[in-house]
């Protein structure tokens, strides 16, 4: 009779566990970088433009530095004689840190000031003077390629222009030859508007450098310390073995922690030169203002058909707002990162999609906001125009996504665009969220409310998205290769610590890790402790963002379990005195075959290998696996919401809505739900209320939490999950796909499509996000259109 230990009531594969890492959290003991004090440390502030875009003629800082407690005032000028004025950004690009020439934002960093506490830094930086001449702005992408626009980014010899690629990727002439077929051709347009991924922590650094030991510590908020750490060492050429990154608890990332911001780089620099830490702790208009901004994108696209609903190519055009600095990260092959995994789920014979990025005076943009890259928009405007090209073939919304969808026997399937997706149940999904959500019964009843003038809609979303960024072949940031790593040690109590190169912010890897190390070796969960953030003890990794951690750093973890379930069977053949072929694995124990009662235990190997190994066998129980996965893992997700719109004021409601996640293996089903209902509540932010605009002179619209709204428990929606369809994925060790980003990157068409479905028949097409009732009433009172975000349509 097996002996095997019950996976679920040690924290294995599948356990509900509770997230270890709410303990400190909840008692208020998580160590976020403003948490932590050093002997010794100062306090840095930034000056930052209010224009713009303005040429800087003159900057006198004689006032600060006559302030009592100020010890440092940096200037673009003074960065610029260590060569620190620009850095290169993760997109081949090159980003002011200190402003020498131009201001090209609002908001962009000018000065900083260091000095004994934030307050008297603050101070000082009101005391400087800058003088600014300012220049012609521009705000979208239609003014930045207009005849005779200035050109933003005069500081580079072989910019004339403000534009940053121009790339195109699909068969154009198949897909002309689609469109010569078609006998229905669908067509789209619409903004993306432009978000913040606002995690309520801001960005932040202490930067502590030690002549003596000639060691740079930086404590920082940052999602991917490994890639700071090269970055540092390259930028402020520093040798890498002497710089310490420590990313401590992050209180939320999105993506807004990815980038380089000028605030890390001067902090370094600052305690480099004055020898004592140096904190900068951003605030939230300077966050909101000047970090990471994400989307803003145009597009624009059709869709030829054939009269039955057969989808036969599509054309899309992008035109990408990137803000002043291109400094989101990409892989640097596809310049619009991974956009084109537009239409993945769908088998499309052809398809074409142009992309061209342009520079604005806006801050940067395009950073991945909780999503793969630029795949947010990319899924938003497929699924708005599959309801779209359904509305047009009088088709019902659900049939002609079954009828489209790459079926379950077409796996492995090729994407027009390349992709190669491996695995899916996509019309399983859809089905489950059709009953679930009552779609026969909904579509009487909407029929039926009509008829009193009551507006009812119901919206689908059907998406699969490429989430685990490597492979290593195809996928790269400035060259560095996309893999990941866990380094497992067991002491000899059977007591283990793992860590890995990526970084959670929230989403509990210090459960989930655990959790797969139960799974592999049978030691109960609460056993591992799991760090990350550190780059004097973790492996080398990417870090944590497009959803990789779980397809990437995740796999590692399994990896590095079974290189040391290896070494733990050749203890056990040695303890049990029989050879290893003769050893049998069962969760927790090794057996002799033959004998199945005689057995040890993983924790009785554990104390074997460091006190009785065979001859010859190194001691000690510890590995690191680095992981380079063949594919990305591609989830698939069905999201249906239900409505009610009132006509007379644009109002509207969510009645219900389902989400039938399908992300292959759960490891912590707990945490995938949170995962789920944290992405739809920012899914229906983004539909329902969130904006960050310019006006025509470049102001930021939405710098503080009274203009930008994060939606709390009580606007929020009660969303319905199903987990009832699980599609391994087959190249992951155990099958896991990613899923943190799903919902958000998913749910803000199924918003969209369902206020749109209550106003079908109403001669509106689109209304761009957000979906206020203001504009909603607008659509309905005047049947048109609404493009462009509030206030000011940035598409005018
Ligand atoms: O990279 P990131 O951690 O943001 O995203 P992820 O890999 O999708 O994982 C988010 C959280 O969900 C982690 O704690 C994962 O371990 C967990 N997860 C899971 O329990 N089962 C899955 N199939 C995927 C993720």
């Amino acid at each position: 009779m097996s002996q095997a230990l019950d996976e679920i009531k040690i924290g294995g594969l599948g356990a509900s566990r509770k997230r270890v890492e709410d303990n400190r959290f909840i008692r208020g003991k998580g160590n976020y970088t403003d948490d932590i004090t050093l002997p010794g440390m100062l306090h840095m502030e930034i000056l930052r433009s209010p224009l713009a875009h303005a040429r800087i003629s003159s900057i006198d800082t004689s006032k600060a530095w006559d302030i009592p407690g100020v010890h440092l005032v940096l200037t673009g000028e003074m960065m610029a004689t260590r060569n620190l004025a620009w850095m290169p950004t993760l997109s081949y690009d090159t980003q002011a840190v200190l402003a020498t020439d131009k201001v090209r934002f609002q908001g962009q960093e000018v000065a900083c000031v260091i000095a004994d506490d934030p307050y008297i830094a603050k101070d000082a930086c009101e005391a400087i003077d800058v003088d600014y001449e300012p220049l012609p702005v521009i705000v979208n992408p239609g003014q930045a390629v207009a005849e005779g626009a200035p050109v933003i980014r005069d500081d580079k010899d072989s910019q004339r222009d403000n534009v940053i690629y121009d790339w195109e990727v699909g068969d154009a002439a198949g897909t002309d030859r689609a469109f010569a077929q078609a006998d229905v051709i669908s067509k789209l347009k619409l903004h993306y508007p432009r978000s913040h991924p606002s995690p309520i922590e801001c960005c932040g650094s202490i930067a502590d450098f030690n002549r003596a030991t000639s060691k740079l510590t930086v404590y920082m908020t940052t999602q991917a310390p490994h890639i700071i750490r090269a970055a540092v060492a390259l930028v402020a050429e520093l040798p890498e073995h002497m710089i310490r990154i420590i990313s401590p608890d992050i209180g939320g990332g999105f993506g807004n922690k990815v980038p380089v911001y000028p605030g890390y780089v001067c902090s370094i620099l600052a305690s480099i030169l004055l020898e004592r830490p140096v904190k900068w702790i951003e605030d939230k208009s300077g966050n909101l203002i000047s970090t990471g901004f994400a989307r803003d994108v145009y597009l624009d696209g059709e869709m030829a058909l054939r009269r039955d609903g057969k989808i036969l190519g599509v054309r899309i055009h992008t035109d990408a707002d990137h803000g002043a600095f291109f400094s989101d990260a990409q892989p640097s092959k596809f310049k619009i990162g991974l956009m084109h995994s537009a239409f993945a789920a769908y088998d499309i014979p052809a398809a074409h999609l142009t992309a061209r990025g342009t520079y604005s005076n806006k801050a940067p943009g395009g950073v991945a906001y909780r999503c793969s890259f630029r795949v947010t928009e990319a899924m938003f405007f497929q699924e708005r125009m599959i309801q779209a090209a359904a509305d047009d073939l009088g088709m019902d919304q659900a049939q002609f996504r079954r009828m489209n969808f790459v079926r379950d026997d077409q796996f492995p399937h090729r994407t027009p665009f390349g992709f190669l997706l491996d695995s899916g149940q996509y019309a399983k999904c859809l089905d489950v969220g059709l009953k679930a959500i009552g779609y026969e019964d909904f579509r009487r009843e909407q029929e039926e409310a009509r008829k009193r003038g009551r507006l009812l809609g119901l919206g689908i979303s059907t998406m699969t998205e490429p989430l685990g960024a490597g492979n290593s072949r195809e996928y790269d940031i400035l060259g560095i290769k996309m893999f990941d790593s866990a380094e497992l040690k067991v002491h000899m109590t059977g007591k283990a610590i793992l860590r890995t190169g990526a970084r959670t912010q929230g989403q509990g890897h210090e459960t989930t890790w655990a959790q797969i190390v139960s799974h592999e070796l049978g030691l109960p969960a609460e056993d591992v402790v799991v760090e990350e953030g550190d780059t004097d003890t973790a492996p080398f990794g990417m870090g944590t963002y497009a959803s990789r951690s779980t397809p990437v750093a995740g796999a590692a973890v399994a990896m590095v379990s079974r290189k040391i379930r290896a070494k733990a069977r050749k203890l056990a053949a040695h303890l049990l005195e029989v050879s290893e072929e003769d050893v049998e694995w069962e969760l927790g124990r090794f057996y002799v075959r033959s004998a199945p009662d005689r057995g040890v235990t993983i924790q009785e190997c554990a104390m074997a290998a460091y006190s009785n190994m065979p001859d010859g066998m190194e001691p000690g129980l510890e590995n690191t696996a680095y992981y380079d996965p063949p594919n990305l893992t591609w989830p698939f997700a069905c999201y249906i919401v239900t409505v009610e719109v009132d006509p007379q004021t644009g109002v509207w409601d969510v009645l219900k809505m389902v989400a039938v996640d399908d992300c292959g293996v759960r490891i912590n089903p707990m945490i995938v739900e949170g995962q789920i209902m944290g992405g739809l509540t920012e899914a229906y932010a983004m539909a329902s209320m969130q904006f960050i605009t310019f006006d025509a002179d470049g102001n930021c619209v939405g710098s503080n939490y009274m203009d930008y709204l994060l939606p709390s428990a009580w606007e929020t929606p009660g969303f319905e999950l199903h987990s009832e369809v699980v599609t391994p994925c087959p190249h992951h060790p155990i099958g896991a796909k990613g899923i943190g980003e799903c919902a958000a990157v998913g749910g803000p068409a199924a918003f969209v499509n369902a206020v749109m479905d209550a106003l079908s028949g109403m001669g509106v097409r689109n209304i761009d996000m957000p979906l206020l009732p203001d504009r909603v009433w607008e659509a309905i009172t005047y049947r048109r259109d609404i493009s462009g975000a509030p206030p000011v349509r940035s598409d005018d």
